[in-house]
């Protein structure tokens, strides 16, 4: 896998937290009646427990990119945005894991899934920014004549 595809495949993770953003406002942003309020829940899970396993998938992913760039080159360095995404990614999983924890366990703290999923928002968009868009930019910059 190269960071090339990594971060067309990470872009899906963008888009599916949009989902889950849109449908959480549909039930939670206001008051009134919501005709679709079943159906936008279902949604929320069903795609929630996707974007999980995905973002699984590309956690893995990326642990055998570093430990394959690491192997490469001359030595290993230490590279601020490397380690903040991989970091910051590490973090987004364990949040997510402990709100559907919240949510069907530990029903006392149920009321901490909905900053937990803005924080669960706005962190996968800032872990592809990162890298992923950086990447693409700079594939973009490159002259190769
Ligand atoms: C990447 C973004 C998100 C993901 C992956 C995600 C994931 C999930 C999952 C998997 C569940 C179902 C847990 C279960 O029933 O077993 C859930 C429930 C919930 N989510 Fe999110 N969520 C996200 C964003 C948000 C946002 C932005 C909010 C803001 C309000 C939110 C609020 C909630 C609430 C309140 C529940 C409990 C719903 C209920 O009453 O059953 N989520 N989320």
């Amino acid at each position: 896998m190269t960071p090339m595809e990594k971060t067309v495949i990470s872009a899906g993770l963008v888009i599916l937290a949009l989902i889950e953003f849109f449908t959480a406002m549909y039930l939670f942003g206001n008051k009134g009646a919501k005709p679709l309020a079943r159906a936008a829940l279902a949604a929320h899970r069903i795609i929630g427990y996707i974007f999980l396993i995905w973002f699984i998938w590309v956690v893995w992913i990326g642990v055998d990119l570093l430990a394959r760039l690491s192997e490469s080159g001359t030595g290993w360095q230490f590279h601020g945005p490397r380690f903040y995404h991989a970091f910051l990614a590490i973090v987004l999983l364990l949040i997510l894991i402990l709100k559907i924890a919240f949510v069907r366990f530990y029903k006392n703290y149920r009321l901490n899934a909905k900053w937990m999923g803005f924080v669960l928002v706005v962190g996968t968009i800032t872990v592809w920014l990162i890298a992923g868009w950086f990447y693409l930019i700079s594939v973009g910059t490159i002259v190769t004549d």
